[in-house]
């Protein structure tokens, strides 16, 4: 297949100018990707992007046009997210291909690949994969930071609860793998799910949602909480 034949609307590169992965940012990004690269199962890249100003102009008009948020900050990060992408999908043989923003949030990939974008006030993370390798896949990113204690009960299970021990990121890390697990479970059944509508377990890591579906996790919490999901 062409590249052309890969993208519903190739575009031209995206704009330039934007400054390299991390630089002039308070977080070593090079540490960050090594974390990454070995959350990453075979046939899955995965990203990062310190957000930077003028990451808006990463985005590509199809995007611009499908996206409902007009705030500067937001289109900011959804920016430096797809110039990740992007990166991923160059790899993997799909150069310069938009990825719109649906009715519905969900990120709309090219044909034949399955993916998801993050991104928390510094910095965005993407993972695509080919669809013959993987059926589904979500991210999430959060500062490694507890979560706020009001939080709680409306994300954490009973069940869950067993998990949290002394590690104040714990429960911040369940949080994100619902977030990660919602954005992969999403696309294939359109349902929408609530926190306690997932039921985590990071020792095991998985994830089983209310229509029974079964993800895999992997997850780091330095330097950044970030969760990948996938069946
Ligand atoms: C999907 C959702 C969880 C993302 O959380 P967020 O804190 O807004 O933002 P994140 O940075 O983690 O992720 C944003 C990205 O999620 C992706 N996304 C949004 N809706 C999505 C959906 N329905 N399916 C898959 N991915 C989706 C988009 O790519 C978005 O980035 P973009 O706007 O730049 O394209 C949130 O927007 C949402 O729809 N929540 C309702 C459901 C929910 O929260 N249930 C409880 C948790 S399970």
């Amino acid at each position: 297949m062409t590249s052309d034949a890969r993208c519903d609307d190739p575009v031209a590169a995206v704009a330039g100018g934007l400054r390299p992965l991390g630089w002039g940012a308070p977080m070593n990004a090079a540490s960050l990707q090594r974390v990454l690269d070995g959350l990453a199962p075979p046939g899955v890249v995965v990203g990062h992007r310190v957000i930077s100003a003028g990451d808006e102009a990463a985005l590509l008009p199809p995007e611009v046009a499908s996206m409902r948020s007009s705030l500067p900050v937001r289109r900011r990060a959804s920016g430096a997210a797809r110039f990740v992408a992007r990166q991923l999908l160059s790899g993997l043989g799909y150069p310069s291909c938009a990825i719109p923003t649906g009715a519905d949030g969900a990120p709309q990939w090219p044909e034949g690949i399955v993916g998801s974008l993050a991104h928390d006030d510094d910095v965005a993370v993407a993972a695509v994969a080919l669809a013959r390798d993987v059926a589904a896949l979500g991210i999430d990113v959060e500062p490694a930071e507890p979560l706020p204690e009001e939080m709680l009960d409306l994300v954490v299970t009973k069940q869950e609860r067993r998990q949290l021990g002394n590690d104040p990121l714990t429960a911040r890390t369940l949080f994100a793998a619902k977030e990660a697990v919602y954005k992969a479970a999403y696309p294939g059944d359109r349902i929408f799910l609530e926190f306690h509508d997932i039921e985590v377990d990071l020792i095991e890591g998985r994830a089983k949602t209310k229509s029974d579906r079964v993800f895999t996790l992997r997850y780091c919490a330095a330097p950044r909480i970030v969760v990948l999901a996938f069946a």
